[in-house]
């Protein structure tokens, strides 16, 4: 498969990714629009998503991903998959859930992945990683009773950081206790989760639940 080149970082709040995503015709998009949907947020080249739709064929999957080149890629590889289950999405996740989220069914929005995002370590650069206050208050407002959030990174204070967000969200539970999870409980792995394994370093996960 071709690889088109990027940037391996773009700055959300620059002046070019403050335009909102334009609402979606999801009947357009997906062939069966009543099941539920997976939404994994900063995708990259998608290919996690490509991975489990066709492994969960009665889940619509919906990939979003600021870099555009990448859902460019990701879309004509799903076009030659033929999969009627599986969409990419270019927008900035921080100004775009309100518009594409509000337009869907009521109660199709059941699991979230948001795994490894850009860290952004530097403190100046905080306001640039994705799980901001104002992301978990939108998912909280369009996720499903019972959805599932999955979160996972390689760098234990944004997994901190992530974790502490939807913790201070009275909509969401966590999971289990307050140990990190030890595996995946989803089928595939992501390309930034095997190279992180591929170096024997270890991978901060938790799972939220929509009350
Ligand atoms: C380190 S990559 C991880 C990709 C993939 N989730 C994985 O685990 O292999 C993080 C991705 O999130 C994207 N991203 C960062 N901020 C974003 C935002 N505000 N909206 C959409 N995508 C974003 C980046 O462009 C990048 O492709």
């Amino acid at each position: 498969m071709a690889r088109v080149r990027v940037r391996q970082h773009v700055n959300p709040l620059s002046h070019k990714y403050q335009t909102a995503a334009n609402p979606i015709e999801w009947e357009k998009v997906y062939t069966k629009l009543n099941q539920p949907l997976h939404l994994d947020i900063g995708c990259a080249r998608g290919r996690f998503i490509v991975q489990m739709a066709p492994l969960q064929p009665d889940w619509n999957f919906l990939g979003l991903e600021i870099r555009k080149p990448l859902v460019e890629e990701a879309n004509t590889t799903r076009d030659e998959l033929n999969l009627g289950n599986l969409h990419y999405l270019f927008c900035n996740a921080n100004n775009s859930l309100k518009p594409l989220l509000s337009t869907l069914p009521a109660g199709v929005l059941q699991r979230v992945s948001i795994q490894f995002p850009d860290p952004w370590f530097k403190n100046r650069h905080a306001k640039r990683r994705v799980v901001q206050p104002e992301l978990v208050t939108e998912l909280a407002q369009y996720m499903a009773p019972s959805g599932i959030v999955f979160l996972q990174s390689d760098i234990e204070f944004v997994a901190l950081e992530m974790r502490a967000r939807f913790l201070e969200n009275p909509a969401f539970k966590i999971q289990g206790n307050s140990e990190w999870l030890t595996e995946n409980p989803l089928p595939v792995p992501t390309e930034r989760e095997i190279a992180t394994q591929n170096k024997g370093e270890p991978v901060y996960r938790v799972v939220f639940e929509k009350t």
